[in-house]
């Protein structure tokens, strides 16, 4: 248990491509087929290499919540961490609770495989739909929970007004 670092030290926020994070594990917004597609799993996909593809097509997918582990491969970052995040219908077919439950997942397989340092980008708001701030209100709120397990829980955002709001988040959860 991590009790020197408090828990908003713990989570943090930058703004950038995710891909460029050397850190122990960076996660994908990914679809259920892990066969990569826009966005940030396209991303991750093209800077990862095509060794990231060969594994994925091996591993039969993942449900919507769930996460799974592969290495990063060309990734300055160590591992990958896939999660699925709900497409967002209007709100009243568990959306909150699949994004949670997205979040938990990734930040359990971390735990399970030693992973001290971690980024988030923001999962669903994009091709997916999610409103951007209820979807990053989760997501720290989710951090929260885990943060005395972890070193570092970083989300990664690729618009510096995103992680304007995540900061004020940030303060509002842990303060
Ligand atoms: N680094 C960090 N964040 C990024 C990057 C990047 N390189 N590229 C995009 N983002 C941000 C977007 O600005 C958005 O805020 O990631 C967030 C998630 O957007 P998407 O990548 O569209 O993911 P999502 O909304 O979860 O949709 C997933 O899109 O790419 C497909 O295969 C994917 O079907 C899946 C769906």
């Amino acid at each position: 248990m991590n009790h020197s670092v408090s828990k908003k030290d713990v989570l943090q926020v930058c703004t950038g491509d995710i891909t460029r994070l050397a850190v122990d594990a960076i996660v994908n917004a990914a679809n259920i087929s892990l066969l990569g597609g826009g966005g940030v799993d396209g991303a991750i996909h093209r800077a990862a290499g095509p060794k990231l593809l060969a594994l994925t097509r091996t591993m039969g997918g993942c449900p919507t919540g769930e996460a799974r582990i592969t290495p990063g491969f060309d990734l300055p970052a160590r591992w990958i961490i896939h999660t699925v995040g709900p497409v967002w219908q209007g709100g009243s077919q568990g959306e909150a609770q699949l994004l949670h439950k997205a979040y938990a997942s990734s930040l359990e397989l971390a735990l399970q495989h030693g992973i001290h340092s971690i980024a988030f980008p923001a999962i669903s708001t994009g091709a997916y739909g999610y409103p951007f701030a209820e979807a990053a209100k989760i997501a720290v709120q989710t951090g929260k929970e885990y943060a005395p397990e972890l070193e570092a829980i970083i989300y990664c955002c690729y618009r510096e007004q995103d992680a304007t709001l995540y900061r004020q988040l940030i303060r509002d959860i842990c303060e």
